[in-house]
């Protein structure tokens, strides 16, 4: 690497979304929770190639190709880092530092710092006013609605001034000049007036980034009058699609969840309220983006958006956007009341607590409306929605959790779950499902082996997926009937494959495991932390020790469970044992 900082290589990354990256050269095709396509790097027509959003990698089932956004782009072009940097910073508006720099980029960047400096002046301002007589109307309407002085000092609330030039001239004090205000959003300008404010008579909210800087506002009229808020334009440091409302407070906020709702005074009761960890997104609909932004907070969403048909819709085009990021969705009921600000100023922080406790799974929220386009007392209309609903069945991962869900839409739908089980197979298989591999199967044996032992046999593996050279010498003591963990003992076998088909690729072994519990068994195993010793005489010392413990254990292990009476076996533990007590360890 080397040209580029980490931060700003993390942060082109952060913007550069695999999936939007890869459909942008390849057509994807979606796949349950992430996407499918043609692999490009082998001669291919069967969609092998995996593109996974919440991992942000790639991996091709049949050639093994893999890796994260620059690898893709590195050999999909066939360049070098530094230039698959370049593409996908330019693709993702981000400017390159000194040298690499365009005097344009340079420049774009210069304004994006100084409508920040501009926005934080005028922030300042409306905080101000808020205190003066001319805000006196605002600040009675603040508290009006139950916000505490702390609440709007902590959201910097404020107020723009009744004549409508306040800030303008305030901001023309400080020097500034028209083009920059202009390009600030916070000014308009027309032939008669000249230069005004944008907001006017208005309660102010600032927007912040996840550093805290001013990147927009909203603000609110005071009465009835329409529109009933005004935001920022996008402008050169704000971006709608990019940022939600109250995260730089909800990022810190250690709950094990996120709330989304729809409006500002939404977010700033909720943390009034002590559910801090509340955001909304800017006054448009949620986007993919926003959901990147929220995973890598937190792995659940609670969707609060109003009652009304508008926000039930608005929340059923969130919920796809969520998954898709790996996020799992709830939704809060706040019947009778149409948003969490009025349902929390009418009964309470604790009432809500319960309909946070009592949220809906997406799923269920989804089927109920479904049910609303189907007659399910029409017989044919009923199969019907069985049907679309044994898609969204499929969605989930195969196993436990799928299970879990066909058995409770079962029971919620009178159904037996052999019904709907055989109804969402046939709908797999009509969707024309890929053929999983199958999960490995237990080693023959009554017992299973105690928890103590898979730890010992993780790191034996991690060892040996370091790379391809340590897989092969100490293969050479080791081999998968050593492992009495089975899925140990299967990401041997498979690793063996590799390394005999010359394609060695661990990250590639995530297909062949379908279920998440061992997925994270997988993951916990290719990244065990390895010991790093000093030298290679300590190395072989180490891996000695482990791979001699992992040897009894599996003697062990075959000791208990062998069959009375079993010389074979027996003869085989005997033999074994000889050889441990030879073991000699070199990594040459
Ligand atoms: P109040 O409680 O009445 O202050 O509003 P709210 O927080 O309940 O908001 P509401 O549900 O009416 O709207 C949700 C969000 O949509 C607001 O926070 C704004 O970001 C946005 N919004 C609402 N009304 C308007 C409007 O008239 N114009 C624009 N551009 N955005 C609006
Ligand atoms: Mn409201």
């Amino acid at each position: 690497m080397g040209f580029y900082s980490q931060e700003l290589v993390e942060e082109i990354r952060s913007r550069s979304d695999i999936v939007d990256v890869v459909s942008g050269y390849i057509k994807l095709q979606r796949k349950g929770s992430s996407y499918v396509c043609v692999c490009p790097f082998h001669n291919d027509h069967n969609p092998s190639m995996n593109v996974n959003r919440p991992r942000q990698m790639y991996y091709c089932f049949s050639c093994g190709a893999g890796g994260d956004v620059f690898k893709f782009v590195m050999d999909y072009e066939n360049l070098s880092f530094p230039e698959a940097v370049k593409v996908l910073a330019d693709r993702a508006g981000i400017a390159l530092p000194e040298r690499e720099d365009s005097r344009e980029e340079r420049e774009s960047r210069d304004l994006k710092e100084r409508i920040l400096e501009v926005n934080k002046l005028a922030a300042q301002f409306y905080y101000y006013m808020l205190r003066q007589p001319d805000g006196r109307q605002a600040y009675e309407y603040l508290t009006g609605r139950g916000l505490s002085q702390e609440t709007i000092r902590s959201f910097g609330l404020g107020c723009s001034g009744k004549r409508g030039n306040e800030l303008y001239q305030y901001l023309k004090s400080k020097g500034y000049s028209d083009s920059l205000l202009k390009e600030s959003g916070l000014m308009n300008a027309d032939e008669k007036r000249g230069m005004y404010d944008r907001f006017w008579n208005r309660v102010m909210f600032p927007i912040m980034d996840t550093r805290s800087r001013v990147i927009g506002f909203g603000g609110r009229v005071m009465g009835d009058a329409k529109p009933k808020y005004l935001n920022s334009p996008e402008t050169r440091a704000f971006d709608k699609s990019r940022n939600l409302y109250g995260l730089h407070l909800a990022r810190a906020s250690r709950k094990p969840n996120m709330i989304l709702c729809e409006g500002y005074m939404d977010v700033i009761a909720l943390h009034q309220a002590g559910f801090n960890q509340a955001v909304a997104s800017l006054g448009t609909a949620f986007t993919q983006q926003q959901s990147v932004i929220l995973k890598r907070y937190t792995n659940e969403v609670l969707l609060t958006y109003d009652s009304d048909d508008a926000g039930v819709r608005a929340a059923a085009r969130a919920i796809p956007i969520l998954k898709d990021a790996g996020l799992r969705a709830r939704v809060i009921n706040m019947e009778p009341y149409k948003d969490p600000d009025e349902f929390i100023r009418a009964l309470g922080a604790e009432e809500f607590q319960k309909r946070i406790d009592s949220a809906e799974s997406s799923f269920f929220f989804e089927l109920r409306i479904l049910e609303r386009n189907y007659d399910l007392k029409d017989p044919e209309s009923k199969t019907a929605f069985f049907r679309e609903v044994s898609g969204k069945l499929l969605e989930f991962e195969a196993g436990i959790e799928r299970n879990n869900y066909i058995e409770a839409t079962a029971a919620r739908y009178h159904l037996s779950a052999e019904q709907l089980r055989k109804l969402v197979s046939q709908t797999g298989e009509r969707l024309g499902g890929m053929p999983r591999a199958a999960a490995p199967k237990p080693p023959p044996g009554r017992k299973k082996p105690d928890d103590a032992e898979p730890a010992a046999q993780r790191l034996l593996l991690g060892w040996m997926s370091a790379d391809e050279k340590h897989f092969r010498s100490i293969s050479r003591y080791v081999e998968p009937e050593d492992f009495t963990d089975p899925l140990c003992r299967k990401v041997v076998e498979l690793l063996r494959e590799q390394t005999e088909s010359g394609m060695f690729q661990p990250a590639s072994l995530y297909q062949y495991f379908t279920e998440e519990e061992e997925q994270k068994k997988l993951s916990a195993a290719l990244g065990a932390q390895i010991p790093v010793p000093d030298g290679r005489a300590e190395e072989e010392k180490a891996l000695q020790e482990l791979i001699l413990r992992v040897k009894q254990q599996s003697i062990a292990w075959q000791t208990e469970n062998m069959e009375p009476g079993d010389m074979d076996t027996l003869m085989k533990i005997v033999r074994k044992r000889r050889e441990i007590e030879k073991l000699h360890i070199s990594l040459d």
